[in-house]
């Protein structure tokens, strides 16, 4: 008998022992800090953190949420719940397996207890897998989606369920999800108003990240589909491409690499991600300084590599996000937030300061 010798009182005792241990191992310097955020904001500032400690110099005073796609950190959870914020899971997980409603049904529970151990208050779902119209995993997402919102809405009180969707609903990148069933089904979807040019249809050149008439086009075009705008938080980049051109024409043309991707001819994955905390150091000393486009509203700058390749480096800066911020209060979309927080310069430089605080302001337009 492996019992043997163990005193039976303390037996008695094991099971409550560990109901204490894990109703009482809130990491907080005070445990009411552990508690799920529970009041609804009419406004969303939804920020992505990857990682770092550089999340103690975010404008606080505007987030709302923040989805945690680094490792986790009870000291960021404590903190967000500190300004009233709520922190939230990644989900994501293989189309394959949640055709079986009982796989669904276990990985939903697995997220709901994870969330409670880390005091979370709900989960982002994250799926950028490739989806057939008429396939089982189409009625397996939307079913994962309402599953999830119904489990965490019932387990922990006023926790949030979102969902990230494309810039537009046109089933990019193959993509093809029931939107309005995923949207109904969730708190709101969050916009992925990037990587815009993930598909080039038309002529393999360097473009932005984010023209401002094409991230509004997929707005209008989730909205004629009948999901409110209150179900719409709007997401830009701070982050940019830089491309190496085969060709800088005198108009600043720059021809790319023919890279395809799911279907298309050319795409993005032609660059590289830039953020634009790097951005903003080489922004000066490039060939071109920054130019702005009219056509994309959007800024982009040449320069010159040492091997003497030139290069086009398409960006967001507070112009451009400005622009955007204002179609938000304009069209009553749900909120702001960004791919991702951890991108600025958040030294002490006072050069470096500045940039950053600028970024953090023009998420609340002033136009
Ligand atoms: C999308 O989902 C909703 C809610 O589940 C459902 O009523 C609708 O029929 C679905 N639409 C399509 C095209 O599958
Ligand atoms: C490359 O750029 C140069 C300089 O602007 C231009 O004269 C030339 O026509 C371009 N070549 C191609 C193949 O586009
Ligand atoms: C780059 O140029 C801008 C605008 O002229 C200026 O405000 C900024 O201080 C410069 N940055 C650096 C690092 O010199
Ligand atoms: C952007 O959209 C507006 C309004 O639909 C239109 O007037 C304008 O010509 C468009 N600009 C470009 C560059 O496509």
């Amino acid at each position: 008998m492996a019992l043997r010798g163990i005193p039976l009182l303390t037996l008695l005792l094991l099971p409550l022992l560990a109901l204490r241990l894990s109703a009482g191992d809130c990491p907080c310097s005070e445990a009411a800090l552990c508690r799920p955020v529970r009041h609804r904001r009419d406004f969303e500032v939804f920020v992505f953190d990857v990682g770092q400690k550089t999340w103690k110099s975010y404008d606080w005073s505007q987030i709302t949420t923040v989805a945690v796609f680094g490792k986790y950190d009870s000291e960021l959870m404590c903190y967000a719940h500190s300004k009233g914020a709520r922190v939230v899971l990644k989900g994501d997980v293989s189309l394959k397996d949640i055709i079986d409603p009982t796989f669904r049904a276990s990985w939903i529970a697995q997220k709901v207890n994870l969330a409670k151990t880390q005091h979370m208050d709900g989960i982002n779902i994250d799926i950028e897998q490739e989806v057939n119209c008429f396939s089982p995993e189409y009625e397996a997402l939307t079913a994962l989606v309402k599953e999830t919102t119904e489990r965490f809405h019932r387990e922990i009180e006023g926790s949030q369920v979102t969902f990230d969707v494309a810039w537009s609903p046109k089933n990019i990148d193959n993509r093809c999800y029931n939107y309005t069933g995923i949207a109904g089904a969730c708190d709101f979807l969050f916009v992925m108003s990037y990587d815009e040019q993930s598909q080039i249809w038309s002529e393999c050149i360097a473009a932005a990240n984010a023209p401002y008439n094409q991230t509004l086009t997929g707005y209008s075009d989730y909205i004629k589909m009948g999901i409110s705008p209150t179900k719409l938080v709007m997401g830009i980049p701070w982050y940019g491409y830089d491309y190496t051109c085969l060709n800088l024409s005198e108009e600043d043309v720059c021809t790319i690499a023919k890279v395809p991707f799911r279907g298309a001819p050319c795409s993005d994955a032609a660059g590289r991600q830039v953020p634009y905390r790097v951005i903003m150091k080489q922004v000066n000393s490039s060939v071109s300084g920054s130019q702005w486009d009219e056509d994309q509203q959007a800024p982009y700058y040449n320069y010159k590599d040492p091997a003497g390749h030139f290069h086009q480096v398409w960006y967001d800066n507070p112009q451009s996000i400005s622009l955007k911020a204002a179609y938000v209060k304009n069209y009553g979309l749900r909120g702001i937030g960004m791919w991702n927080a951890n991108c600025l310069d958040y030294s002490e430089d006072a050069l470096a300061k500045e940039q950053t605080g600028e970024m953090w302001g023009a998420l609340k337009s002033r136009l």
